[in-house]
């Protein structure tokens, strides 16, 4: 949906958004919300980790007070998943403690927050895609944080997004794609995962979904993945057939790729809270990685 929709929308509401704060602005996903927010005439007031440390509570009511937006897009946090194993304490610190302190000023100044959540809150040992209602359960640091994350967004703030999204790809890397088109440059032939089921998410196809959800009242939780899904082979396999690239690819198991973290074998996302509450469905993984390549021609 176009800004025209969304002001349409967003007036029968009786909201106005048009100042936007987004915490993280440097990362991955806050890069690529920052343009489209800009490029739909959105005021955005873009907070790296210097501006505004969200671990820093004086300085996020300080902050926040001073910008006064109309709604906050939480994206900072810890991403760094193996790494979380063994830094539980700062994972928490940012993802839970940084939560909390970002989402209490906002409740204090009445501002509706989005929060940031991962499809890692979850098993991985159901067989269907999970739903909003679907009960998390992390098996990693990492998820354990930001699923607290998420319940500390519902004790203190009364209007929020909690946005759950996986796979990650966008301009401002690293990321997975940029990591398989770099090591197929360097080595003959690669073993990529092939047990873990998840929807890659194109960061831009992302941000325009959530561009639709601020300025409604629709609060709640929301999966936010691109449609489709497939393993960590899959995707690399598509990868390379867009990218018109002969590459030895091939399958292997967790078993074999031991990493610090586990990771669930199956995180597809449905989109129960879109459907429900009439927001646009989600393009196609494969089309997204498309329009990314597309954007990324080198
Ligand atoms: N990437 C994925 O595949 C994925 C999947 C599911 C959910 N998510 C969630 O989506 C959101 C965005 O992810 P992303 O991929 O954009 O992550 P990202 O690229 O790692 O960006 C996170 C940003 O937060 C900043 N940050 C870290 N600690 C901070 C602090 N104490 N105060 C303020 N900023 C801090 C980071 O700065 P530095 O780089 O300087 O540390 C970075 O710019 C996160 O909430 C993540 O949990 C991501």
């Amino acid at each position: 949906m176009r800004l025209g929709g969304e002001r349409e929308r967003n007036e029968k509401e009786g909201i106005s958004v048009k100042k936007v704060l987004v915490t993280g602005a440097e990362g991955q996903l806050g890069t690529d919300l920052c343009l489209l927010l800009k490029s739909r005439g959105y005021k955005v007031l873009e907070k790296n980790k210097t501006q505004m440390d969200v671990t820093n509570p004086d300085k996020v009511e300080e902050v926040i007070l001073n910008a006064h937006p109309d709604v906050i897009i939480h994206c900072a946090a810890y991403t760094k998943v193996d790494e979380a194993e063994k830094n539980a304490d700062l994972a928490f610190l940012v993802n839970t403690l940084g939560t909390r302190y970002v989402a209490t000023a906002a409740e204090r100044l009445g501002i509706p927050i989005v929060y940031m959540s991962t499809d890692y809150v979850f098993d991985g040992e159901s067989g269907v895609p999970y739903h909003e209602f679907s009960c998390p359960s992390p098996i990693n640091v990492y998820g354990e944080s930001k699923f607290a994350g998420e319940r500390i967004v519902k004790e203190v703030h009364s209007r929020y997004f909690i946005v759950r999204t996986s796979w990650l790809f966008g301009q401002k890397g690293p990321n997975f794609v940029e990591t398989m088109l770099k090591l197929a440059r360097e080595r003959a032939s690669l073993s990529v995962v092939d047990d873990q089921r998840g929807s890659p998410t194109y960061t831009v196809d992302l941000s325009s979904s959530i561009v639709g959800l601020i300025g409604t009242s629709r609060y709640g939780t929301y999966h936010i993945s691109n449609s489709g899904d497939c393993s960590w082979y899959g995707f690399a396999k598509e990868l390379f057939i867009q990218r018109g690239m002969d590459v030895d690819l091939k399958p292997c198991t967790s078993e074999q790729f031991k990493r610090p973290a586990k990771r669930p074998s199956f995180s597809v996302l449905d989109h129960m809270g879109l459907r429900n509450n009439h927001f646009a469905p989600m393009p196609h993984w494969k089309d997204g990685l498309r329009r990314y390549l597309a954007q990324n021609p080198s």
